[in-house]
């Protein structure tokens, strides 16, 4: 049976945790595979919402089993607070399974996170100050803590011992901080490891079993594909691989595995932190935007950067990651534009390019190239069929279609489960 991964589309927040939890019961498995606390999903069931950051959003679906794959990062502070806090709301998290090989986030990581970018003044990035970036840093460099290590107290502080090395250097001599002790963040990480202890497991012979037994996979990206640090708009990324192909490598799970490729779209752009955003509005539509949309950061309540719909950017990640369906989101919050522009192509220093630029340079100098649609004004959150949709609605979607390269398998009406356009099954029948 099938493995089905899920992708942002553009940078973020795209309404991932509502797609999850609209697939959420036609789904047995659902998994993180890259990222950690740095993401925010939302899930709104019958007027209540939850908002998760490190466990998948499938972990609300009763009977889903959620599983945090190997390729995460692992707050365990975090963790553990975020399972006491959906506990506390009656959600179970009995089942959930934590890979042995996800690194994990030391209170180190989120320091230095932030004093870098503290150091970085206006180049800053604007993370999320989580310390994503320097766990992946640690992790590529061969000096990361895995959860494993939690079950060995004598490699751990061999571990432990090898990160801190360099870094009380460099937060004593560069940084001006104090210097972190071996003991304090090993006794930290032991105080977790009895909760932790039940839930860790081989999850990628788990889930490869799963396939095997006919279960759906359905693999949750958290960030997106301008936000990925091989394909987004470096230096202003994310320091992991949400694109499709990071489904594999922090899942386990083989690419001739996957049957489809779902990306969720917005129906416009938003961007939280810095870099470059072509479509970015300034004016009184991107602040309606924002306050329609609810446009601020479920992590860090920052507001977010509003923007048009940009064409450009749906066809380039629909070539990164292959996609073969979307998810369009948000369309309810379009409603009451005398008319609605979408960027079709940029213009680079007086040169049209209809294809992503190939240099960040370009790509900062990107000015967009609008079509204008017709605007609607009715209310749309109540429509369930496409015909139900205002013809300028219906025809702004269609026009999406067209440009982006794959086919709209459902269409976002309002935050609720069951405010939703359904076209197409995204989850084949058994
Ligand atoms: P994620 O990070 O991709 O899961 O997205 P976020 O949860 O950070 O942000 C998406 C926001 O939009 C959340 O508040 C959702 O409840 C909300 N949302 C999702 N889909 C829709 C939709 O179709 N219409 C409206 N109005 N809100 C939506
Ligand atoms: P979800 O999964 C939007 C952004 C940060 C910053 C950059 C790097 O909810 O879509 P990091 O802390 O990851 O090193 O920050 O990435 N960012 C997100 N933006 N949605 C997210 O997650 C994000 N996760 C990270 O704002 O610009
Ligand atoms: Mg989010």
């Amino acid at each position: 049976m099938p493995a089905i991964v899920l992708v942002g589309a553009q940078w973020g927040d795209e309404g991932k945790g509502k797609v999850t939890d609209l697939l959420g019961s036609s789904v047995d498995y659902c998994v993180r595979y890259q990222g950690g606390n740095n993401a925010g999903h939302t899930v709104v069931v019958d007027g209540e919402s939850y908002a998760v950051h490190l466990l998948p959003s499938g972990v609300i679906t009763p009977g889903c089993v959620p599983v945090i794959g190997n390729g995460v990062v692992v707050d365990p502070a975090v963790l553990l607070d975020e399972i006491a806090m959906l506990e506390a709301r009656g959600v179970s998290t009995e089942r959930l399974l934590i890979s042995a090989n996800a690194h994990l986030i030391a209170p180190y990581h989120a320091t230095i996170d932030k004093v870098t970018e503290r150091f970085l003044g206006k180049n800053q990035i604007g993370t999320t100050g989580r310390g994503i970036g320097p766990t992946y840093a640690d992790k590529v460099n061969r000096v990361g803590v895995r959860v494993q290590d939690l079950f060995d107290p004598g490699i751990l502080r061999q571990k432990v011992e090898g990160a801190l090395d360099q870094k009380n250097h460099l937060l004593l001599k560069v940084y001006n901080r104090r210097a972190i002790t071996v003991n304090e963040i090993v006794d930290g990480f032991l105080r977790y490891a009895d909760a932790l202890r039940p839930k860790v497991a081989d999850t990628s012979a788990v889930l490869n079993t799963a396939l095997d037994d006919n279960k759906v996979v359905l693999l949750e990206g958290a960030q997106a594909t301008m936000l990925d640090v091989d394909h987004g708009t470096y230096p202003f990324v994310t320091s992991s691989n949400p694109t499709a192909g990071g489904a594999c490598i922090g899942s386990g799970v083989g690419p001739t595995r996957i049957d489809r490729v779902v990306g969720v779209l917005k129906a416009y752009t938003t961007r939280v932190g810095a870099g470059p955003f072509p479509t970015e509005l300034h004016d009184a539509d991107g602040q309606h935007l924002r306050k329609v949309g609810g446009e601020y950061g479920v992590t860090t309540g920052r507001p977010r950067r509003c923007g048009w719909f940009d064409a450009v950017i749906a066809k380039y990640s629909t070539r990164i990651n292959g996609f073969t369906d979307y998810f369009l989101t948000k369309l309810d919050v379009l409603s009451g534009f005398e008319r609605v522009p979408i960027c079709v192509a940029y213009d680079v220093d007086g040169v049209r390019h209809d294809e992503m630029p190939m240099t960040q340079t370009d790509f900062h100098h990107a000015r967009p190239i609008f079509e204008y649609l017709d605007g609607w004004w009715e209310d749309i959150s109540g429509c369930r069929s496409f015909e139900d949709l205002p013809k300028a609605a219906q025809a702004y979607v269609k026009r999406l279609e067209e440009l982006i390269g794959a086919p709209v398998a459902g269409v976002g009406v309002g935050p609720g489960r069951d405010e939703v356009i359904a076209i197409r099954e995204l989850v084949p029948a058994a």
